[in-house]
């Protein structure tokens, strides 16, 4: 028991957990159209084929409040009302994925914001609607990464993820 509190006091650290993530993780969505729509096994098998390692994944409904806060950055942009009112009309899945240089390789693998805009053969051309209903979720910075993460996963249940066996 002491051993395994240490390594999860070790993981837990916040300096240690940043070292652990920067630059080798993104967080991710799929969010409610391409849930909706039954994409979920499509879009992770391109996760997976794109080389990406799948580090947690959960499904979730965002609340209104939830929805608010994770895109508190655009608060007072046109769309935000919109976007906050499509995140939380249906299901999602939260991913914290692996991967060198994760959030550019993240971002080149969904393409444009913009399906019209993305480029042929990303998950967004592939699967997304329109802008605002765009399939996925991509982390813009490290520094948003490991708060998007947080925001989803708490630090105990990534570390139980892959420490030794509990209990
Ligand atoms: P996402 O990568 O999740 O980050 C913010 C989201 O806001 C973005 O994807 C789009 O779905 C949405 N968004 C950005 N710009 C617009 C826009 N002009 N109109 C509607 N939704 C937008």
């Amino acid at each position: 028991m002491y051993v395994i509190n240490m390594w999860l006091d070790r993981v837990s650290d916040p300096v240690a957990r940043s070292m652990w993530m920067i630059g080798s993780t993104s967080f991710a969505m799929i969010k409610p159209d391409a849930v909706q729509a039954g994409k979920v096994g499509a879009i992770l098998a391109r996760v997976q084929e794109a080389g990406f390692e799948i580090r947690a994944l959960r499904m979730v409904r965002l609340s209104r409040v939830e929805a608010e806060a994770f895109y508190a950055v655009h608060q007072g942009r046109p769309f935000y009302a919109e976007l906050v009112a499509f995140m939380c009309s249906g299901r999602a899945v939260a991913m914290v994925l692996e991967k060198a240089d994760a959030v550019a390789a993240w971002r080149l693998a969904i393409g444009a914001t913009d399906p019209a805009e993305a480029a042929p053969g990303t998950i967004r051309k592939l699967f997304a609607e329109s802008k605002g209903r765009n399939a996925v979720h991509g982390s813009d910075s490290d520094e948003t990464a490991a708060r998007e993460v947080a925001f989803f996963f708490p630090e105990r249940e990534l570390a139980l993820l892959d420490g030794p066996v509990a209990g």
